[in-house]
């Protein structure tokens, strides 16, 4: 069940390139693009030995546990900002596709079962002469890492969920699948369903400086939260934390 070029060529139809060790896929995936990489071309890594979160932070992808994917996707600028919902949605399906349930989106797209983190995704765009070239859409999901300590109370694996072996190859497969479906869906569709799918509207919360209840998402995939004093504030991006219910009479 290791993932090679042999096996993911076998597998998709997309154009793919497989390295054993990288410093990130998006990377790599970006130089694809730049030099002429067409849709839906794909990096995948077997290991990153500098995978890049949000906010410049380090994403652990050690060998043989995990899915280290980068597509490069060629939306209008329009549609740029919504990649991130194309990339959580295809995880999301993924892990319904293995059979596990409780999945859903931490906004604005951490994929979760039962609440713990098991994938991230970082859409990163690239500009060539103030035109849009493409946007590399990098995707982790945890397949068989294993979290201790206080990690494991917030994250988790597919495998561990599901109580299966898993093979990544299937695995890229069936993502690079779901992506290549997601673009093709009106831009609507798209929001409505990504919305439907996330764990965050009617939660108290607290993003960046702003508390309060997140009652909506707009088509950007923007965060519409209303505050104590009544006022709707509206964020593009950031951290977000679920803040423990209150009481009714407190
Ligand atoms: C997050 O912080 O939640 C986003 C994590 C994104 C990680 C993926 S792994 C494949 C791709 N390559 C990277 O360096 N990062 C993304």
């Amino acid at each position: 069940m290791t993932l090679s070029q042999h096996k993911l060529t076998q597998l998709l139809t997309n154009p793919v390139r497989y390295y054993g060790s990288v410093d990130s896929t998006n990377d790599l995936a970006k130089q694809w693009l730049i030099d002429g990489g067409q849709a839906f071309s794909i990096i995948v890594a077997d290991e990153q030995r500098k995978g890049r979160g949000r906010k410049g932070r380090f994403w652990y992808t050690p060998p043989g546990v995990a899915l280290a994917v980068s597509m490069i996707l060629k939306p209008t600028p329009q549609q740029a900002s919504r990649m991130s919902m194309v990339g959580a949605l295809a995880v999301a399906e993924l892990c319904d596709s293995v059979g596990v349930q409780d999945v859903g989106i931490k906004w604005p797209n951490d994929v979760q079962i039962s609440g713990k983190k098991v994938s991230g995704i970082l859409p990163e765009a690239v500009w060539q002469d103030g035109q849009l070239l493409g946007v590399v859409l990098g995707m982790g999901v945890n397949v068989r890492v294993q979290f201790e300590g206080e990690l494991a109370q917030t994250a988790t694996s597919l495998e561990t969920v599901c109580g299966c072996a898993l093979d990544r190859s299937e695995l890229v497969t069936v993502l690079a699948e779901r992506v290549r479906f997601w673009m093709q869906q009106p831009d609507a569709t798209l929001v409505k369903t990504w919305q439907s799918r996330l764990n965050t509207l009617g939660r108290e919360v607290w993003v960046e400086d702003v508390v309060g209840k997140a009652v909506a998402v707009d088509e950007s995939g923007a965060l519409l939260i209303e505050t104590q004093d009544g006022t709707m504030q509206r964020v593009l991006a950031g951290d977000l934390s679920l803040l423990p219910p209150q009481d009714e009479d407190e």
